[in-house]
């Protein structure tokens, strides 16, 4: 057929759209990155009277929105992620200092329209961020953001993630450039630290821990995963152009297919995270599961004591994602299943020597700023989940029950 021409020398067009993340996310930062440059629909200043922010999708989008929100509250931006089915029956008060994003790829999806027109008949201010030019999101929002991807076809969405996520942090540079939010949170002097704690030497980030009210906390921390975890130096726009080249590099690493074929017979495989690496361990929970029928779970690494822990056994396999921030608070968490008998997948930075040793077996991705890292590690769950599938033999880009867009509610 015409389709499977197009898949050229693929087996399925999930891995065409993982391999071809390089080229997409290039697409998506074009132009784009730096405090000087405009967003689509925002020149410089023109969501400087935003002072709350609540993202509303589905589905693979909604873990973008929920790294979205984290990305923003880090700026001391108050946003918050909902489920759009959720949200277009139960919203939170909004007010002309709203704005609702609705992130969506096709711009298809009943439940976020249903949202997206709620907003609408409210004081609200209203965002699509979609692959869709002409979609019904990008024609009902007040504006929109595309992110360029290309067309997506495989029903588990992959390239449009990460385009997704890194528009969201442009979004979020635009943001905090306006001068958006209400005022000064602690998230703000967070990001004083977060341009220079990135890849600094150790003496460096003393410097940054001594100026700010960094403490005692942070000061162990040196000398450990802090200090060595990644670029050299850069800020988030450094990282974000060097990102198509390192998600090149994980795409064209083969420990995930190695992994795939080592853990075939678990009975449940769960995925743990903080911080962006929370909604990474949910997409890819939700990857492994849609395309391999396989039980997987995915939870905030902190929650795990509060209850799934009960289900850990030497059949669980427990993926944990670490993003050079708070590390050694998700290595505490991992211990805890460890000590149980589960292995223990570790996803990381490749100079996370700490992280490593700790884990039975490591996915590395290329040093990065933490904010950036969950795309990488997020690559390595899509090839985890796509070599499972390939290895089950399961329709991957057909997946039973499912569909690319749901149009009904
Ligand atoms: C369906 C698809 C998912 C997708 C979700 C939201 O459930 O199977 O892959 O994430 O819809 O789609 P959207 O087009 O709104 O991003």
């Amino acid at each position: 057929t015409a389709g499977d021409a197009r898949k050229g020398v693929y087996s399925h067009f999930m891995r065409k759209e993982i391999d071809e993340q390089p080229t997409s996310l290039r697409q998506t930062i074009e132009g784009r990155i730096g405090d000087e440059a405009a967003l689509d629909a925002f020149p410089p200043g023109a969501l400087a009277d935003v002072e709350t922010v609540v993202f509303v999708a589905c589905g693979t989008s909604y873990h973008a929105a929920m790294y979205g929100s984290v990305l923003l509250r880090r700026r001391g931006i108050f946003a918050t992620a909902m489920r759009a089915n959720e949200f277009a029956h139960d919203p939170t008060p909004l007010s002309d200092r709203t704005l609702v994003v609705a992130v969506t790829q096709s711009g298809e999806t009943a439940d976020t329209l249903a949202s997206l027109r709620v907003a609408n008949a409210s004081p609200a201010r209203t965002l699509a961020v979609t692959n869709v030019i002409g979609s019904s999101a990008a024609r009902e929002a007040d504006d929109a953001v595309f992110i360029r991807a290309g067309p997506e076809i495989g029903v588990a969405a992959t390239k449009t993630f990460s385009s997704q996520v890194a528009t969201l942090s442009l979004f979020a540079n635009r943001l905090e450039c306006d001068g958006a939010g209400i005022g000064t949170a602690l998230g703000r002097e967070e990001i004083g630290d977060r341009d220079t704690a990135v890849g600094l030497d150790a003496s460096a980030d003393r410097d940054t821990a001594a100026n700010s009210d960094r403490s005692a906390d942070s000061d162990a921390a040196e000398g450990t995963i802090a200090a060595r975890r990644a670029t050299d130096g850069g800020t988030v726009s450094d990282a974000m152009r060097a990102l198509p080249d390192d998600v090149a590099t994980v795409v064209a690493d083969d420990g995930a297919a190695r992994l795939a074929e080592r853990y075939t017979d678990a009975d449940s495989y769960f995925f743990i995270g903080r911080g962006v690496g929370y909604p990474v361990a949910l997409e890819g929970a939700l990857k492994f599961k849609e395309i391999t029928y396989e039980h997987a779970e995915g939870f905030a690494a902190g929650e795990l004591k509060h209850g799934p822990l009960a289900l850990v056994t030497p059949s669980t396999v427990v993926v944990a994602v670490f993003t050079g921030r708070d590390d050694e608070r998700t290595l505490h968490n991992v211990r805890e299943a460890q000590s149980r008998g589960a292995p223990i997948v570790g996803v990381g930075p490749e100079s996370a020597t700490e992280v490593r040793d700790a884990v039975d077996q490591y996915l590395s991705f290329p040093d990065t700023d933490p904010e950036l890292a969950g795309i990488l590690a997020n690559v390595h769950l899509q090839l985890l989940a796509y070599h499972a599938a390939e290895i089950r033999d399961r329709a991957i880009d057909k997946p039973r029950n499912l569909a690319k867009s749901v149009t009904v509610e």
